[in-house]
C-alpha cells in the first residue's frame, strides 16, 4: 500500500491539467465547482485512486475547501480512497443475485485471488468487492470489472476463472 502511495507523483501530469481546464470550461463562470466529479474521475483514471494530496490539489484548482472534495469522494462508492488492483471485480451482492449464487462467486474469487474484499493481490493486478444492485437482476450472478466497467452475467466459478485468466493474459 505504501509502495503505491510513494509512486504517486507530487505534480499532476500536463495532460491531466489540460483535461481539468477542458472540464472546467464546460461550466459557467462561478459554477466551476460542478466540475468536481469529472475531475476526480480523471485523477482516479491516472493514479488508480484518490490520495489526500491529490484531492487537496483538486480543491486548489477549483478554489474550494479540501473538505468539500473529501465529502464528495467519500460519498460515492466509485471513488477509491486507497490503492486498488489494476482490475476491480465488483460482484453484485444484493438479494436476487445472492439467491442464484453471488455469495458462492465472491467466495470463489476470494479463494482464487487469495485476498479478502478490498485488498490488493501481491502482483497489483486485482481487487474485488461486493456492491449493491447492478441493475441486471434477471441475469445474476453478475459482476463488473473496472476501470472500464465491463459487465458479465450468469456467472459461475468456471466463468470467473476464465475472466481472471483473460485479465492475467492481457
Ligand atoms: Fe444483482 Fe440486481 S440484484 S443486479
Amino acid at each position: 500500500m505504501l509502495k503505491v502511495e510513494e509512486q504517486q507523483p507530487e505534480v499532476f501530469p500536463e495532460t491531466l491539467i489540460e483535461k481539468f481546464n477542458e472540464i472546467i470550461s464546460r461550466y459557467p463562470e462561478g459554477k466551476q465547482k460542478s466540475a468536481l466529479l469529472p475531475m476526480l474521475h480523471e485523477v482516479q483514471a491516472v493514479f488508480g485512486w484518490l490520495s489526500v494530496p491529490s484531492m487537496d490539489k483538486v480543491a486548489g484548482y477549483l478554489g474550494i475547501m479540501p473538505i468539500e472534495v473529501y465529502e464528495v469522494a467519500s460519498f460515492y462508492t466509485m471513488y477509491f480512497l486507497k490503492p486498488q488492483g489494476k482490475y476491480m471485480l465488483e460482484v453484485c451482492r444484493t438479494g436476487p443475485c445472492c439467491l442464484v449464487g453471488a455469495e458462492k462467486v465472491m467466495a470463489h474469487i476470494e479463494q482464487t485471488l487469495g485476498v479478502k474484499e478490498g485488498e490488493v493481490t501481491p502482483d497489483g493486478l486485482f481487487s474485488w468487492r461486493g456492491v449493491e444492485c447492478l441493475a441486471a437482476c434477471g441475469f445474476g450472478p453478475v459482476l463488473q470489472i473496472g476501470p472500464e466497467y465491463t459487465f458479465y452475467e450468469n456467472l459461475n466459478e468456471e466463468k470467473v476463472d476464465q475472466l481472471i485468466q483473460d485479465l492475467r493474459n492481457k
